[in-house]
């Protein structure tokens, strides 16, 4: 598994990495986490990303793997309250929500905390980053970042108060590419690509149920690559190596539930590289598609 530097952070990170929304939200059993992350860290994944708002998310990992702490990269995020979306982004409930992360994920330092899509005003008020800060001087992370998307993502990044940046790059989400990855690259931020494979939300026949996947299925209704009506795996090898290949991202960390999929994907990867052709046709037709509200998704 390729490793690359996460920007300035120096952290050396697997191309490939793990989310960790979906073992909590669709409730996984702490037995296939074990294998799941078992198998993965024993095949080359070392970053772990989650959220305290992930409902057993956390819990999961460091049961599964908190006593192979020494094996991987992990990453938290704060401002959400576990199982819900009602934020709080008070110096105070952010540090409580950092301490009972350690505890959950059963460590003493994780690598990396990060603001969970604050707005923009929040960011502007100074005083959640220097929530962050204070966890840093604590000893409590190694590295702050931001997790999201848009104006905020772009103040984020040129506030130079960040040591990373995670946001949605994908197939059917490229607003990053121009907006924050050319100035995140020229700053030496570690960057983190989230929902890197759009949900796969190209395999369902008819407009899922799931709010949370409809944007993406509808964008890639429009975009309609021509790479997406064959294989399932080939079209997913494809998304991923796409995403991969965008200049300043360093690690893509895709969802999963399946104790297998980690390695599936890792074995699809092969070397990485889409080629250059490819890469420009699917540039080429967002350019052509994409409408101006197509904006970065949370
Ligand atoms: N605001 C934020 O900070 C924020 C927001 C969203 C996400 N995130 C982070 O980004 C991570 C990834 O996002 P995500 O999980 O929403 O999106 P994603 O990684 O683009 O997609 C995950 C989905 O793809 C499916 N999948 C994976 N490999 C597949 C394959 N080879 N073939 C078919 N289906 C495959 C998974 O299903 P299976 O279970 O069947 O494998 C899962 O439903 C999250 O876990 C989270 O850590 C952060």
């Amino acid at each position: 598994m390729e490793r690359r530097r996460l920007g300035r952070t120096g952290m050396e990170a697997s191309v490939l990495g793990f989310g960790g929304s979906e073992i909590g939200y669709q409730r996984a059993s702490l037995k296939s986490v074990e294998r799941l992350l078992g198998g993965a860290l024993d095949a080359g994944l070392n970053v772990i990303d989650t959220a305290e708002c992930y409902e057993d998310s956390e819990e999961l990992i460091g049961r599964a793997v908190g006593e192979r702490r020494g094996d991987y990269l992990l990453f938290t995020k704060c401002g959400h309250a576990r199982g819900e979306w009602r934020a709080d982004w008070r110096p105070p409930a952010l540090l409580r929500s950092i301490e009972r992360s350690l505890k959950r994920l059963r460590t003493d330092r994780v690598d990396l905390v990060q603001l969970h899509s604050c707005s923009l005003d929040v960011l502007k008020r100074g005083d959640a980053i220097a929530a962050l800060e204070t966890a840093r001087e604590r000893g409590w992370t190694r590295f702050i970042g931001y997790s999201g998307d848009g104006a905020a993502a772009k103040w984020a990044v040129e506030s130079g108060r960040f040591d990373t940046l995670q946001t949605s790059v994908s197939i059917a989400d490229q607003e990053a590419l121009d907006l924050t990855l050319p100035l995140a690259r020229e700053r030496a931020m570690g960057v983190i690509a989230k929902r890197p494979i759009a949900n796969v939300a190209w395999r369902y026949a008819r407009k899922p149920a799931e709010p949370y996947y409809q944007d993406y299925w509808e964008r890639l209704r429009a975009l309609d690559y021509p790479f997406l009506r064959g294989k399932a795996t080939g079209a997913v090898r494809t998304a991923l190596r796409f995403t991969l290949g965008v200049p300043g991202v360093h690690t893509a960390i895709v969802g999963t539930t399946k104790p297998d999929r980690w390695r599936e994907n890792a074995a699809l990867l092969g070397d990485g590289r889409l080629p250059e052709a490819e890469r420009e046709a699917i540039r080429a037709r967002w350019k052509a598609v994409a409408r101006p509200d197509w904006e970065g998704q949370i």
